[in-house]
């Protein structure tokens, strides 16, 4: 059991990347979804900028067939960049060169069957070692000053164990997350967590404090994973691994700051997209612009709907 004396340094992230990305089809056919943009990078780039800034060091992506182009993605592209410093585009030579992940900080496995998020991590197992670790879901982006895993090292600095990033969500969406149990207030930045239940039915979810992507875990929970026991829709669940660590070690909810998107979804992929391109000094102010004529249009059109 961890305690405050041997809180180890979180090192290492994974990022599951073997999903098909069903619901973006048929860009997807080719494309793997975390290469779709959001604003100028790519879903996966600004969740591994999130793992730098909390200062992760190794990058480990589970990843499946067709994934290779999240691979050349992050490596260094000398071609490009001379070409770039050839005609004197420092801007953009900046932009190719932040995305390279350094020699010996980049690893693959691949989870070459899709049996669900917790088979996902367990491949990974080896890569991690005995130490804690993060995990990040691309599909879900935070945005915010300082990110959502650098909030939860800091939290993790100071509790040790496992901390996950939760939110609340409306009562009929809990169905659709990981549901904490807790006895503690809900409006407590942190929580301790004494039950964790994966996609609950409708009405009998513990509460409304939903998982939302960001895991800082434990290597014991690889032991836990290891009998690959199916649970919700079949699948091997990182969130009933995840229970059985409660009550042996510090279990907590974090609640962020930053607003979430659901860019696994296309609307939330949308939503995403506008509020990065209004947040980019660039383009901010012209996005703007596109956004209030759209939306006079919308009324407009909306008036006419009521008048008829
Ligand atoms: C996964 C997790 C779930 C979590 C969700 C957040 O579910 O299993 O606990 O709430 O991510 O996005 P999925 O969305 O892969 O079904």
């Amino acid at each position: 059991m961890s305690t405050s004396q041997e809180i180890k340094p979180v090192r290492k992230a994974i990022f599951p990347v073997a999903g098909l990305g069903t619901r973006f089809l048929p860009v997807t056919k080719v494309l793997p979804k975390e290469m779709l943009p959001i604003n100028d990078r790519p879903l996966i780039q600004h969740v591994v900028e999130e793992a730098r800034d909390a200062g992760i060091e190794e990058f480990i992506f589970v990843t499946g067939r067709s994934k290779e182009m999240l691979e050349e993605h992050f490596d260094y592209q000398p071609e490009l960049m001379q070409t770039l410093k050839e005609r004197n585009k420092l801007y953009e030579l900046d932009l190719v060169r932040s995305t390279h992940i350094p020699e010996g900080r980049f690893f693959l496995t691949r989870q070459a069957k899709p049996l669900g998020l917790g088979h996902a991590i367990w491949c990974a197992r080896r890569l991690v070692g005995n130490e804690p670790f993060a995990v990040i879901l691309p599909d879900e982006l935070i945005q915010n000053d300082v990110g959502c895993l650098a909030q939860m090292v800091d939290v993790y600095n100071q509790k040790g164990g496992n901390v996950i990033a939760v939110e609340e969500v409306a009562h009929e969406e809990a169905q659709n997350y990981g549901i904490v149990d807790t006895d503690d207030d809900l409006t407590q930045k942190v929580v301790s967590v004494k039950g964790l239940v994966e996609k609950p039915a409708p009405g009998e979810q513990p509460s409304n404090l939903s998982i939302i992507g960001r895991y800082i875990l434990q290597p014991e929970v690889f032991k836990e994973l290891e009998s690959l026991e199916r649970g919700a829709g079949n699948e091997v669940q990182l969130t009933d691994n995840m229970a059985k660590l409660i009550g042996r070690q510090p279990f907590h909810g974090m609640k962020f700051k930053g607003i979430r998107h659901d860019a696994g979804r296309r609307a939330g992929f949308i939503k995403a997209n506008v509020a990065y391109g209004l947040a980019d000094p660039k383009i901010g102010g012209n996005v703007r612009k596109e956004i209030l004529k759209l939306a006079d249009k919308i009324r407009e059109d909306e008036k006419l709907k009521g008048a008829a």
